[in-house]
Order: structure tokens, then sequence, then C-alpha cells
């Protein structure tokens, strides 16, 4: 398993958003969050990516602690665990919180040239493999507000993907999307789920999780619910 959620637990001033919840995800597998608004499927999803701090319980990104409860005490990953932790795991945001002020290309480089885990020159590279990939080609020089808001979101996945995570999380792909985006969407998700990738997807359209779901996780007044379906 590349995800493992066991026993946790996150409050805010007093008020559980969720209890107790456990489960996992295997290398490939494309994982459903759903519920209602405000049931916490967001700080779930910010919790996995080190984003919110638990009150309970641990998570395990492929054999290494990101938490780990120990005599009643959650304790975080050190800091060179953490480093590596990091390059495990991408979030793709709802709305998708490129850099306003760098184009296509600065936007994918920033974090692993700034992080030193990769040289500029290699960055780049890797930049323009994944815009080919997203059928992003020749949108190395445009700025955010110069792209659709499926354009933006592609660069946003391969942000996400430029130290080739095993676990990508979305939080609400299809909020923002037309049907021919959405289709293009769940293609592209396939396509990362075949080639290893964990995927997590917080959302509330159910069609989107009846067509892509392989595992569906629905949170409801704090608890879980897991059911596993075919593989679509
Ligand atoms: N930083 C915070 N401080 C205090 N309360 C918060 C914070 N973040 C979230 N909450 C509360 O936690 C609960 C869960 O919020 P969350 O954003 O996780 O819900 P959600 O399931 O993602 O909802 P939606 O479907 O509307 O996006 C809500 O009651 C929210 O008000
Ligand atoms: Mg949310």
């Amino acid at each position: 398993m590349v995800l493992k959620v066991n026993n946790l637990s996150k409050s805010f001033n007093g008020q559980n958003v969720f209890e107790d919840i456990s489960f996992s995800a295997a290398a490939g597998e494309i994982v459903c969050i759903r519920g209602k608004s405000g049931e916490g499927k967001t700080t779930l999803l910010r919790c996995i990516n080190n984003l919110e701090f638990p009150d309970r319980g641990s998570i395990e990104i492929n054999s290494l602690y990101l938490y780990k409860e120990e005599n009643g005490q959650v304790k975080h990953a050190s800091k060179s665990e953490l480093q590596s932790i990091h390059q495990e795991i991408g979030l793709v945001f709802q709305n998708f919180n490129l850099f306003p002020h760098m184009n296509v290309m600065e936007n994918l480089i920033e974090a692993p040239v700034f992080l030193k885990k990769m040289s500029s020159d290699k960055a780049k590279e890797r930049a323009l493999e994944l815009l080919e990939q997203l059928e992003l080609e020749g949108k190395e020089h445009s700025y955010p507000y110069q792209l659709s808001g499926g354009q933006k979101q592609r660069v946003a996945i391969a942000r996400a993907c430029m130290l080739n995570p095993s676990i990508l999380c979305f939080d609400e792909p299809t909020s923002a999307l037309d049907e021919s985006t959405r289709g293009q969407i769940s293609k592209i998700i396939r396509k990362l789920s075949s080639q290893g990738m964990a995927i997590i997807i917080v959302t509330h359209d159910n069609a989107f999780v009846n067509e892509i779901a392989e595992k569906i996780i629905t949170l409801s007044e704090g608890k879980i619910t897991i059911e596993t379906t075919r593989r679509p």
C-alpha cells in the first residue's frame, strides 16, 4: 500500500470534523472521497498533504510515517523524512493555485529547483515531457491568465507530477469544467493511474465517481464507509 491512514481524527476548536477513520490506497488505485459540503473532505486531503495536523492517528506514505501516534501523542516526521515524503505526494488544488506572475515553465520548475531536487536543465526537460503528455505543447511561455480553465488544471497536474510522486490528490477536479474537459481529465487520471500512481480524488460529482472510482469512501458525520467497485 502506498498510503495508509490509520485511526485519524481531526477537530477545529473542539469541534470534531472526523474521528477514527482508516483506509488505504494501493499503487495505481483510484480512490474517490465523497460527502456533503462541510463533512471534512478537503481537511482530510490537507492532512494527507501535510497542510493540516491531525489530533490523533497515523498516516504512512510509502512506508514512511508523516504522522505517527505514540503514547497518545501525534508525532510529526523529522525534517529529512518530510523531504522524502513531500516528493512522494502531489496535490492539485481546486483553484489550481498557479503562481500568477510566473509563466507555465516557471510554475513547473520552481519547486523542484528551489528544493534542489533537480538542476534547472533537468527540470526544464522534465517539464517539456509532461507538457507534451498533457497536450500543452507550446504553452511553456504562457502566463496563467492566458490559459483556459482546463489548461490551467493540466498545468497544475504537470506541476504536481514533476517529481513523479507515488500519490496524486485532487480536490474537486471537475467542479470548474464543462463536459468535454471533464472527459479529458478522466482520461488523464486513468493514464496516471495506469503508470502506477495512486489517485485520491475529493469530489461531490457522483457521475464522475461512478465513471472513475475503484474505491469509494463516503464521509458522513465524521465517519467513513468504504466500497470497492470494479475497475472501470
Ligand atoms: N482552518 C479551519 N479552521 C476552523 N474550521 C475549519 C478550518 N478548515 C475547515 N474547517 C471546518 O471543518 C469542516 C470541514 O471543512 P472542509 O473544508 O474539510 O469540508 P468539505 O467536505 O471539503 O466541504 P466542501 O464540499 O464544501 O468543500 C467545516 O465545518 C469547516 O468549517
Ligand atoms: Mg472541500
